[in-house]
């Protein structure tokens, strides 16, 4: 892995280096590699470690942080850490006078599969996630499972949905073999190397999309499978005060959008079964009441991802064949969520 950030750094000409990370990825990731020689001199620039740190304030701390240490528009800004600090710091490096190249070293493995790739760049504001931001793609991203060895389960875990998604958008190949690979070898340890080959595979099947699609008008849209239904639940539980991972509500939004994709696109019941029982057995469910339907349903019309106020879903007609712009009925919708919630 130190080969390869310090290729990536070699390949760069530029004449001040900065490196933002979080108050977690400065202290378990950044010795990892702080000692490479490409590093001497380097500006560290840090901000607060959770996702309400994605703010405007501390955009203007990365901003006047480079413009302190001198930043020029041949400045590099390494960003070391999870989808927060990709995102922000992607956003900070193309704003600072008029855009300055980045490279992203992601360090979870969500922000490996998705958030690192594909050139989302952005904060949240206003209350609203990624409201604010720009498409325009790191110069590189170096991807390595080392960063992987501190994260827990349930992190591995959200990240993991991410790659079941790419699967399902993929081929059966894939996504057979993502079913067969155990995150958690029963002895508490993973296969890092194999998961690191799982990991590149997945993230090669979204450069093909975004390569295609870079600014999301049509096939990127493969890209929110499970996401329409995942963000409902995701915003459901954060009004609850309950804690759910992106990924974990992306797993069970993709069991309501497979549900979906049997009833509207004649998606293979068997690889339904197959792929809810997977994410049962390694998410557990989310529970949830019929009184909570309305509310969900409500959460679905307010997605940013709509148009003309319908909302869109993007299902399967099989595993690789992408079906974009699907809408469907409020009691479409009502016995999905029936089926995540009943099985
Ligand atoms: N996270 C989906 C995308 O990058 O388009």
């Amino acid at each position: 892995m130190a080969e390869d950030v310090a290729n990536a750094i070699k390949h760069q000409s530029f004449d001040r280096l900065f490196i933002l990370t979080d108050t977690t990825t400065l202290r378990l990731c950044w010795p990892l590699i702080c000692a490479l020689p490409c590093f001497q001199g380097a500006q560290m620039i840090t901000i607060g470690d959770t996702d309400d740190n994605k703010t405007l304030e501390s955009l203007a701390h990365v901003w006047t942080a480079l413009q302190q240490g001198g930043a020029t528009r041949h400045s590099l800004l390494v960003n070391l850490g999870g989808g927060m600090v990709t995102d922000l710091g992607g956003f900070a490096a193309s704003t600072f006078k008029r855009g300055i190249a980045y490279i992203n070293i992601p360090t979870t493995l969500l922000s490996q599969v998705d958030a690192s790739v594909g050139g989302k760049t952005g904060i949240n504001f206003g209350g609203l996630k990624n409201e604010i931001g720009v498409f325009n793609c790191a110069a590189t991203v170096i991807l390595s499972s080392e960063f992987l060895r501190s994260l827990d389960l349930r992190n591995l875990l959200s990240g993991y949905a991410e790659m079941l998604k790419h699967g399902l958008i993929s081929d059966t190949e894939s996504w057979a073999e993502l079913l067969r690979f155990e995150l958690d070898n029963g002895q508490g340890t993973t296969d890092y190397r194999q998961l690191g080959a799982l990991v590149a595979k997945s993230v090669a099947v979204k450069e093909r999309i975004v390569e295609e699609d870079p600014t999301e008008k049509g096939l990127r849209k493969a890209l929110n499978l499970g996401h329409t239904a995942g963000h409902a639940l995701e915003s459901l539980a954060m009004e609850q005060g309950r804690t759910v991972l992106h990924g974990y509500a992306v797993a069970w939004g993709l069991i309501c959008e497979l549900y979906l994709s049997v009833v509207k696109c004649d998606f293979p019941k068997d690889k339904l079964r197959q792929t809810v029982q997977f994410i049962r057995q390694n998410y557990g469910d989310f529970t949830f009441e019929c009184k909570e339907y309305d509310r969900l349903y409500e959460f679905m019309t307010h997605d940013k991802k709509n148009e003309g106020g319908i909302i869109n879903f993007t299902l399967l007609g099989d595993i690789g064949d992408i079906r974009i712009n699907q809408q469907a009925s409020k009691d479409d919708i009502f016995e999905m969520l029936d089926f995540l919630r009943e099985g």
